[in-house]
């Protein structure tokens, strides 16, 4: 056993053996719902080890878990309750609804559907809008549709870039024993894996020799302007760029994923701050106010392609929940207040954003630990309200990509998806992947919480 490995195990054991004492109504909670439900629920990054708590309620920054512990949560329903949980705003706008008779589905044409599109082409500059009920089926829509507008069939995207689980882009999205090539999931038609192409984001260089080789077969290029599961990397303007204008070059479409960044940085999607138009958007998480909401938004003439004026020739198409009432009232809630708080909100988020990834950084190394925050400025965004903490094993460490931040050469994986996990939850405050995202919700005072939980930890790893 190594020592990294030896100092992670002594470490976790008693993390976790806390943990349990801390947590024993969810233990229960876990164990009955491993009986029905695949390793006891219906998304992997929801669950740790030894066993998730469980949720009572949530409102601001806060859930309370059935132990009754009050968490400042940084995961906020996987980052989309940018206002935090459970917000008036849009809770008094879906009660309304349903006391207007109002709500569930009618499988019919509303005009709230028009309203809520014509909101979201407002805020993006796109001219055409497709809603779904998830960021996955967006994704997968939108390369359907580059695919069928180009005639194409090759798909690059980025190495750990997650496009929820579509077939389409379930590739090199975690790391294997030979890197980041493999197919991730087993089920993915081989025809389908092998018109993925893998290439490292911010890579301007690899980037240029994908398309001088394979340019005039590729449909699209897709990522996420901030690469999310893999430790909210932002995309440098020169990537944006070459992105943009190789292809354009070529004649394939630039997918921006933007259903994390959406609404994230500002009131739109963040290709507004790097100054780039792509051919087709994907949103979802915050654009839905909580509920399971995503869109394609794009150029009208791509978006065409699903419409019966081209027989409807790429199908995207169907969707018994498509464009549901109460998804689009707290859609157009959500969307609205943010458009109308934009100059206000946005610069205070950054700021909170700021100071918290400051101050963690200060309490790590005033206890002499080294660790630094993702999120800071880069040359296009200023800043934002999404972080990561990571454990570099040298000073000079700048993750660019997710070979980066995931290679345990570079930086402590595991003590940054484990050892963080439990210790922080130990003093209240919950994080995922390193840390989450910041909601308008979020005090001085809940920051305060992180410093002094963030203190604690580092004082353990130094004893
Ligand atoms: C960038 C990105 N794209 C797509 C998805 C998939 O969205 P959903 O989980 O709504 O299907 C996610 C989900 O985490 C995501 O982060």
């Amino acid at each position: 056993m190594s020592t990294d490995t030896y100092r992670h195990e002594r470490l976790l054991a008693a993390l976790r053996a806390e943990y349990e004492a801390r947590f024993p109504a969810s233990k229960g909670a876990h164990a009955r719902a491993t009986t029905v439900l695949i390793d006891g629920g219906s998304h992997g990054a929801r669950a740790f080890e030894p066993y998730p708590f469980y949720v009572r309620e949530a409102e601001g920054a806060y859930i309370t878990t059935l132990e009754g512990h009050r968490l400042v949560d940084f995961w906020q329903g996987h980052y989309a309750n940018i206002l935090g949980h459970n917000p008036g705003l849009i809770r008094d706008a879906l009660v309304d609804s349903l006391q207007h008779g109002a709500g569930l589905q009618t499988g019919m044409f509303e005009e709230r559907e028009t309203e809520f599109a014509r909101l979201l082409a407002e805020t993006t500059g796109a001219e055409r809008v497709r809603l779904t009920t998830a960021g996955t089926l967006a994704t997968m829509y939108a390369i359907m549709l580059a695919r069928g507008y180009t005639g194409r069939r090759l798909v690059v995207k980025i190495t750990g870039g997650w496009h929820g689980a579509n077939p389409m882009a379930l590739k090199g999205v975690d790391r294997g024993a030979s890197g980041f090539d493999a197919v991730d999931s087993a089920g993915v038609p081989e025809a389908t894996a092998d018109e993925i192409v893998v290439t490292p984001f911010n890579d301007v260089d690899t980037l240029h020799k994908i398309f001088r080789s394979l340019g005039d077969r590729i449909a699209c290029l897709i990522f996420e302007p901030c690469l999310g599961g893999a430790g909210f990397i932002a995309a440098s303007r020169l990537f944006m760029d070459a992105a943009r204008q190789l292809t354009t070059q070529y004649g394939a479409l630039l997918i921006l994923d933007e259903v994390i960044t959406g609404f994230r940085f500002c009131a739109g999607g963040v290709q507004r701050l790097y100054g780039v138009q792509p051919d087709l958007s994907t949103f979802g998480k915050i654009v839905g106010g909580g509920m399971p909401l995503a869109a394609v938004a794009g150029r009208a003439e791509v978006m065409a392609v699903a419409g019966k004026g081209a027989k409807n020739r790429v199908w995207f198409n169907g969707g018994t929940y498509s464009a549901h009432p109460l998804t689009l009232v707290a859609g157009q809630a959500m969307i609205a207040y943010l458009r109308d708080h934009e100059d206000t909100l946005y610069p205070a988020l950054a700021a909170r954003g700021a100071a918290l990834r400051q101050g963690i950084e200060k309490v790590f190394a005033d206890r002499g630990v080294l660790a630094r925050c993702t999120g800071h400025p880069n040359d296009a965004i200023g800043g934002g309200s999404l972080a990561a903490i990571y454990f570099p094993r040298r000073d000079d460490m700048h993750p660019q990509s997710a070979e980066d931040m995931t290679d345990p050469r570079l930086s402590d994986v595991r003590l940054r998806e484990e050892g963080l996990k439990l210790g922080l939850l130990l003093h209240g405050i919950n994080v995922v992947h390193g840390l989450g995202a910041l909601s308008t919700a979020h005090t001085d005072a809940d920051l305060a919480r992180v410093f002094e939980a963030c203190d604690a930890f580092a004082k353990r790893l130094t004893a």
